[in-house]
Order: C-alpha cells, then structure tokens, then sequence
C-alpha cells in the first residue's frame, strides 16, 4: 500500500514543530511534509533529530503563493493538510494587521483551492479559542462549538474569517474538513515573545517581566503535546465537517502563571512590572472541551506538571532560545515595550 502523505503548514513554528516531530516518530509508514515560509516564528534548528528521517521532507514555499502551492499540491498528491501555518501573535496584529490577512485568510484559501484541486482525504485547520471572543470572570461560563464567533483582535478576526471559509469549502464543494479550536499553548519550543517563555528567559536573564494592566485576564493553558494528541485524534476519527474545542481546564490569571514561574525559578517578585494594557484585551477564555473527550481524548498534563516540564526544557535548551532573542526579535521588542513603561 502507498505510504499516505501528510503535509504540515507551519511545520517549523512552535505547536506545527512539536506536531511534525510527534508524527515523524508516531508514523513511520506516513510521509511527513513540512511546509513552511520560514518567517521570524520559523525554525529549522528545532528538527534537527528528525531532518535525516526517511519520512521527514521540507518545502520552502508561502501559503499565500498560489502558483507554488498548487504546484506542490499537484506533485506531491497529499492524503491529509494539516493547517498550521499562520501569523499567531495577537500584540503583533494589533501594529500591523495586514500580514495577518493576507496569511491567514487569503494564505488559508489558496490551501482550500489546492486540497479542493487533488482531492484530499481531510483538510484539518487548526484554529483557536480567541474566535469565540472574550468570557467574563463568572467561572460557570465556558466557551462551547455552539458558541458564537466575536473576535476582537485582528489576529482573531483573521483566524475566525479562515474558519469560516473553511466551512464553507465543506457546505459548498464537500470538502472533507475538521477545524480544531484551541486553548493557549505552551511547552518546548515556544517563541519568546509569548507570555510563558518570554517571561521564563526574562526571569533567568534576572530582567523585569512586563504583565499587562492588572495581570487578572485569565487564560486556559494547555500543553503544546496534549493538544499535539488532540490533533491525531481529530486527523483519524474526527467526524467528517465537525469542530472540535481543544483544552484542559486549567486557567489562570497572567499574574498566577508569572508568579509561578518566577518562584519555580527562585526568584523575587520584584521582576514584575505592570505595563500599559493591550487595546482590546480579552477578559478570560476558557474551554468546555467535552465533545473532544467524547471522541477518546484525555491530556495527559495538567497545569502544575507541564509547567515545571517546560520551565526544565528551558533550563536545558538554553542555546536555542538565546540564539531566537538575537535576532528581528530584539528590534521587535524595543519597540513592543518601549512606550508602555
Ligand atoms: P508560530 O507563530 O509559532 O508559527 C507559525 C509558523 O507558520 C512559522 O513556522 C512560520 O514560519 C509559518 N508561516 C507564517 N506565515 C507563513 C506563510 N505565509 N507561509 C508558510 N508558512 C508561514 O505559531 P503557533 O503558535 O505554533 O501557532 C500555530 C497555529 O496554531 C496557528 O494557526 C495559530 O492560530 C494556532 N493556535 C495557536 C495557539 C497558541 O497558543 N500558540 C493556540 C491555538 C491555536
Ligand atoms: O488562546 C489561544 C491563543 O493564545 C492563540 O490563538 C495565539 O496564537 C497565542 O498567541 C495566544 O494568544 P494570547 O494573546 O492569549 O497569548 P500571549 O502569550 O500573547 O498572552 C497571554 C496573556 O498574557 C494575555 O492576556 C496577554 C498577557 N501578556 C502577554 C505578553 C506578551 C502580558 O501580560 N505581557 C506580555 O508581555
């Protein structure tokens, strides 16, 4: 039987990275493409146990590139699309809100035209929970599939316009599809210009940690390979056409997850520094992930224990988010936090 080929979009970036590694390993007899632009959030160094797997590939090419998509689609004849590749970070969309379109809507149709074009057997896109918008504090409130999309930032403005054109290439042309939606990640590999892992190599370099206004919005963490399972799962018995809500229960507020970190690190409170807020920041998300769990699936993290794996990788991995922060990001940075001191 032909090997089945699997192309991941975003593959060298933070969840699409740690997804292409676990499905190298997981799946001997599946090809594994990584497709990829490369941008600031793209790393190859991350793949370095894998690049000289027999089942491991990288394509060089910009999702928004019709020509060259369609030509690699055309060649390679895809079995599954697994849709990572994305701009992601909210504080970046806020500045400059164009890239975000033209990646993740139009990027995102010209995949659809070239998974349409050869047939696949899924189209699986991975969104995110910020579509649904923002909860308030009342912890009874979860966000459900049923839930309404209201996104407030152009980052989720640009995710919830590409989910729905993925539902609409299912209504219309039967396009075998599933969209997952999930809740903040972290783990190895997280860019550092993320809460988590900026605020881990801020405290280890004994540097102030920038929290937003109050540091009381709550966010829904889960680890970057509980919701690397999820994605399996849904790849393989996911229900043609379904949503499936991604997450593990396990909210914080900002100032909970940066206090933790700083004392995991034996470090003093006094790193904490309160910036001006983000414009639009989204009060508290939080995911109601029983569908998923219905389907068989079960993360195998919880808060306090993914917490102290990822804070050890950092430990550990040292040179290479120090060799991250010496580029584009220093520039970034300064300008990012400058004006909010
Ligand atoms: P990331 O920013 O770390 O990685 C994005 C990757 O996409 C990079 O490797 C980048 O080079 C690549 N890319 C960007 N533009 C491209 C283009 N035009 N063509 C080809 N490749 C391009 O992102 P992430 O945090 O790993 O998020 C991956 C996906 O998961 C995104 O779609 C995001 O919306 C979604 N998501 C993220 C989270 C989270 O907490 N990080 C949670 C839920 C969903
Ligand atoms: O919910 C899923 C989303 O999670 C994904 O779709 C996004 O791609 C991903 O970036 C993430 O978005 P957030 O905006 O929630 O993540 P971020 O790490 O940027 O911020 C987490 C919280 O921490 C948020 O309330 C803003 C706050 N924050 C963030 C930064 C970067 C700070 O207080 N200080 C900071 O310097």
């Amino acid at each position: 039987m032909a090997k089945k080929k699997v192309v991941v979009t975003g593959g060298a970036g933070f969840i699409g990275g740690n997804f292409v590694q676990y499905m190298v390993n997981k799946y001997p007899d599946y090809d594994i493409y990584n497709l990829d632009l490369l941008t600031y959030a793209g790393d190859l160094t991350k793949h370095k146990e894998i690049e000289t797997n027999d089942n491991y590939h990288f394509i060089k090419a910009d999702i928004a590139d019709r020509e060259a998509i369609m030509n690699h689609f055309e060649k390679e004849k895809f079995d599954y699309v697994i849709h990572f590749a994305a701009e992601s970070h909210v504080d970046r969309s806020i500045t400059d809100p164009e890239i975000f379109i033209k990646t993740n809507v139009l990027g995102t149709q010209v995949l659809l035209d070239a998974a349409k074009q050869i047939g696949v057997t899924k189209f699986l896109h991975v969104s995110t929970d910020e579509v649904y918008g923002e909860l308030d504090f009342d912890p009874s409130q979860f966000f459900t599939e049923e839930t309404p999309l209201q996104p407030n930032s152009p980052y989720s403005a640009s995710k919830a316009s590409s989910d729905l054109l993925v539902r609409a290439y299912h209504e219309t042309y039967g396009l075998p599809i599933n969209i997952t939606r999930c809740s903040n990640n972290y783990g190895p590999y997280h860019f550092p210009e993320k809460l988590i892992p900026l605020t881990i190599s801020r405290v280890l370099n004994n540097e102030s940690v920038p929290v937003y206004g109050d540091g009381k919005n709550i966010r829904d963490w889960l680890h970057v390979y509980d919701h690397c399972s999820a994605i399996d799962l849904v790849l393989h018995n996911g229900v043609d056409g379904e949503v499936y809500n991604v997450g593990g229960h396990n909210e914080r507020t900002n100032l909970e997850v940066v206090k933790t970190i700083i004392s995991t690190l034996g470090k003093s409170e006094d790193l904490i520094e309160f910036v001006e807020d983000r414009l639009g920041h989204d009060k508290r998300y939080a995911i109601d992930p029983t569908k998923l769990e219905e389907l068989g699936w079960k993360p195998a993290y919880n808060f306090e224990t993914g917490i102290a794996q990822t804070i050890e990788w950092y430990l550990e991995n040292k040179d290479w988010w120090k060799h991250i922060l010496s580029g584009e990001y220093q520039e970034y940075f300064e300008k990012q936090y400058s004006f909010k001191k």
